[in-house]
Formats: structure tokens, sequence, C-alpha cells
């Protein structure tokens, strides 16, 4: 645990702290933020087309057809972590996109300071709940750890042992910052996105400062970008079928089944109310 939240303490942890230490914001800079398993592959795929749609106009050659988001935007405490900083990031053409899930109070200083953008991304803890203990259950086995029961899944996520959880606390951190600071936060749902995807990614744009033009519209920019990062649009590209993203997490475990509300197919009644009191107490009228 540091500074409030658990962190793995090598994919995390260490390239947390190295970030702290080393990394430089430029104000330019556009960083994807959010808790794991809330959306973060979508939410790169999108703002990838969107900030870069002025150099991939051509379709056919669009990255994100040959490459998975997590390779399109990276991870900047894993990728502190595995390789030097200067060639991953400071190489990048401006605005770089960046992503991470360091809660708010953790962020190097110079994110806070450079008056970059700050996207965040979460969703319905129940959902998290239930993608986390999907996704874990591939992790733990590439580690031959056995699976974890939906039980105890559910009893450390509610006492708050997640990856960068508690999961509440990191919520509120991003959601206090953006309420002090909304020109530079723009705070955001799973489920508002998935609910108003037209609306989201046309206001992402004009918080990026790059609105789509009547021109864009007309032609069908926006809708070219949403089927483009779409659930089954990523999924189905060969890369996410048969790719690997790092140490042997494989692409294809980054889109498992898109919806709303598979909750409802997975914990008790019991689950169910003990989450939804957490949620209440601490984040009342955000989910
Ligand atoms: P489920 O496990 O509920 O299906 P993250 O990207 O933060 O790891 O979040 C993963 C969740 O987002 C998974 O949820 C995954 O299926 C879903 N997801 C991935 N790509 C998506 C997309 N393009 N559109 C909607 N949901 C997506």
């Amino acid at each position: 645990m540091y500074e409030g939240f658990w962190y793995h303490p090598m994919y995390g942890l260490e390239g947390t702290l190295f970030a702290k230490d080393h990394f430089q914001a430029h104000p330019t800079d556009v960083f994807l933020t959010s808790p794991p398993k809330c959306g973060t592959t979508w939410l790169k795929a999108l703002i990838f087309a969107i900030v870069k749609r002025t150099c991939h106009t051509n379709c056919t050659n669009h990255p994100l057809l040959a490459m998975n988001p997590h390779d399109c935007v990276p991870f900047l405490e894993f990728n502190f972590f595995v390789a030097p900083p200067s060639r991953v990031v400071d190489n990048s053409p401006s605005p770089r996109l960046l992503a991470t899930h360091i809660p708010y109070t953790s962020l190097p200083e110079s994110v806070l300071i450079s008056n970059c953008k700050i996207i965040y991304i979460c969703r319905n803890p129940k959902d998290v709940l239930v993608s986390t203990w999907y996704f874990m259950a591939k992790l733990r086995a590439n580690h031959e750890l056995p699976p974890l029961s939906l039980e105890e899944a559910f009893e450390l996520f509610s006492k708050g042992i997640s990856g960068y959880g508690p999961f509440w606390d990191h919520v509120l951190g991003y959601w206090k910052a953006s309420q002090e600071l909304p020109h530079q936060i723009y705070f955001l749902t799973y489920e508002e996105m998935t609910r108003d995807t037209l609306v989201r990614v046309k206001s992402l744009a004009e918080f990026l400062g790059q609105p789509f033009t009547l021109e864009e519209e007309r032609k069908g920019v926006v809708e070219e970008i949403i089927d483009l990062c779409s659930f089954d649009g990523l999924r189905n590209l060969e890369v996410n079928k048969s790719g690997s993203y790092w140490k042997g997490v494989k692409n294809d475990g980054f889109f498992r089944k898109g919806k709303v509300g598979d909750w409802k197919n997975h914990l008790t009644t019991q689950m169910i109310e003990s989450l939804d009191k957490i949620t209440n107490e601490k984040l009342q009228g955000i989910f």
C-alpha cells in the first residue's frame, strides 16, 4: 500500500515511484486515467482515433487496425518500469497520449502543475468487480496460481483490496478534482459512454480542443471513429484475437463482454446490497 492505495509491487508501484521522480509532463499532454477494468481500452482507442484523425485519414492504414489500443497509448507506470522513460514517452509527437491507473493524489507533481488535460473513466463497481474477477483469473493462470472464487474476490474488493484500490477512493479523488478543475479534468463513466457514445465522443473532442468540424460531421467521421473503436470492431481484429500485450497477457483478454450490467448474472443479493451500500455512502449520485 502506498499513499492509501494498493499496488502490484513491481508493475504498479515501482513505475509509479519512478514516474513521480522523473516524469516531466508537457502542457499539451493528454492523460487517460482510470481504475482498472473500467473501459480504459475503449477510451484509449477513442481518444487516439479522435486526436490523430488528421494524420490517419486513410482508414485501411489506421494504426488501430494493426495495434492493440494499449500499444497506441502507453501506460505511464508500466513503461517507466520496463524501459528508460526517454525512449517511451519523450520522443512521442505532441500531443503525447498517455494513460495511467495512478490515483489522483499520487500523480507525478509535474502532471498536476502542467495544466495538461486529464480524462478519467470509471464504472459501476459491481461491473468492475465482475470484470476484474474474470481478468484476474487469466492473469493468475499465467502465473500458475489457482483462480479466486467470486466470493473471495468480492471480500477483497469490498475491503478496498484491488489494483489501485480502494476503488471508491480512486473515483472520489478524480471526482473532486474534476469539480475543482473542470477545464482540466473530464470525468466520465463507462455507462455514460455506452448510453450516449456520439454525444460523448463529440464532447471529448471539444474538451481536447479538437472539435469535429461541420464538414467532418457531414462526412460521418464521428460515426466512423465510433465504429472503429466499438467492442465488436476491435475484438474481431486479428491483432486483438491472437496478439499479446505484455507479460503473456493476451490482447483478447481486454475484450470480454463489453456490456453494462453483467453483474446481474453473477452477484448474489447480499453482494449487491453490500456493494451498493458502500457506493451510496462514498459516491452518492455518481452512479
Ligand atoms: P467486461 O469485462 O465487463 O466485458 P479495461 O479496458 O479498463 O481493462 O476495461 C475492460 C472492460 O471494458 C471489459 O469489460 C471489456 O470487455 C470492456 N471493453 C473493452 N473494449 C471495449 C469497447 N471497445 N467497447 C466497450 N467495452 C469495451
